[in-house]
């Protein structure tokens, strides 16, 4: 693999900011991983912001996680992690300013937390108008100094005509590797319930003031607004929240458990601790916890 992947190493070795693109399954992240720990073992300090909302190796699903990889990993799960950022979907279709402009948001948390190079990790969504204006959009927002693309049969040829030759970032193409395996649907839902299930296991029902914590949405396009507490109903029951501190950081994830009659006090499940606490973003997504030990039944 050191091989093929020589020429990507060189580049990476002096861009500031590589944006790596690719179908689903074209091994993005193997890449990201393999290049963070060569230039890292190089005595390179190396940033990731893994920007898959749905296959998160950073962070739990529905954020997009900034890391940071001080020495050789096996996987990008074992980054340090640096900053989180909630969007509340474990699918960018519909969100995606708020994917944009997390990613751009972790980009710079990975900067200023001392990384020479950062690595942006994306999701396989680059086929049609969708993927097209997801990519070309976080191209524009984010400006890396080179886009690594991993493509099978020119598959991400239209996102990178919009790239400038003479002013525009460099653009390597890779081939994917035959030795890749595909997930099916099946395996990627369980990628996520695993994730899902390791960020929970140490949660527990904490119960919120609702005078003392603001609730909002995760972006200001997203639909109705839940700031209004009357609003607050049982409907809001099993829906991932987001957490953040006083200084507007998300801290964790949480889930909605039940809300007071008098829409007083909210009860979240969250390994978070309550006083970190100061606002619930809530998001779009429900997740019902699946019980440790299946149920007897007779
Ligand atoms: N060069 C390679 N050599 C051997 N195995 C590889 C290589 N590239 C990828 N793989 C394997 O192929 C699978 C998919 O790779 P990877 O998860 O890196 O793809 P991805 O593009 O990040 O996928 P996704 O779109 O789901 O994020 C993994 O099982 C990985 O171990
Ligand atoms: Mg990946």
């Amino acid at each position: 693999m050191s091989a093929e992947w020589a020429p990507a190493l060189e580049r990476v070795a002096v861009a500031r900011l590589t944006l790596v693109i690719g179908d689903t399954d074209t091994g993005k992240t193997t890449l990201v991983t393999w290049l963070a720990n060569a230039l890292s073992a190089g005595g390179e300090s190396v940033g990731i912001v893994d920007a898959d909302l749905g296959q998160s190796e950073i962070g739990p699903p529905t954020t997009i996680g900034a890391g940071r990889v001080a020495r050789p990993v096996a996987r990008l799960a074992e980054a340090e992690m640096v900053a989180l950022h909630f969007v509340g979907s474990t699918s960018p279709l519909g969100h995606f300013s708020a994917t944009v402009q997390g990613t751009r948001t972790m980009v710079d948390r990975a900067r200023s937390a001392g990384v020479r190079r950062v690595f942006v990790d994306t999701c396989g969504l680059v086929a049609g108008d969708w993927g097209r204006a997801l990519k070309q959009a976080k191209i524009r927002l984010l400006d890396p100094d080179l886009i690594v693309c991993l493509q099978r049969d020119g598959e991400c040829e239209h996102i990178l005509r919009a790239c400038d030759a003479e002013r525009g970032p460099g653009v390597l193409r890779l081939a994917v590797s035959r030795a890749g395996r595909r997930r099916t649907p099946e395996e990627r839902r369980r990628h996520r319930e695993r994730a899902f299930g390791a960020y929970f296991a140490a949660a527990r029902p904490v119960t919120l003031d609702r005078s003392r914590v603001a609730l909002r949405s995760p972006s200001p396009v997203a639909g109705a607004d839940p700031t209004d507490a009357t609003s607050l109903s049982a409907d809001f029951e099993g829906v991932l929240v987001g957490l953040e501190d006083a200084a507007g950081e998300t801290i964790g994830l949480g889930v909605i458990q039940g809300v007071d009659g008098d829409a007083s006090g909210l009860t979240i499940d969250t390994p978070v601790v309550a006083r970190d606490i100061a606002a619930v973003v809530v998001g779009h997504e429900r997740y019902a916890r699946s019980p440790a030990v299946a149920p007897y039944i007779p």
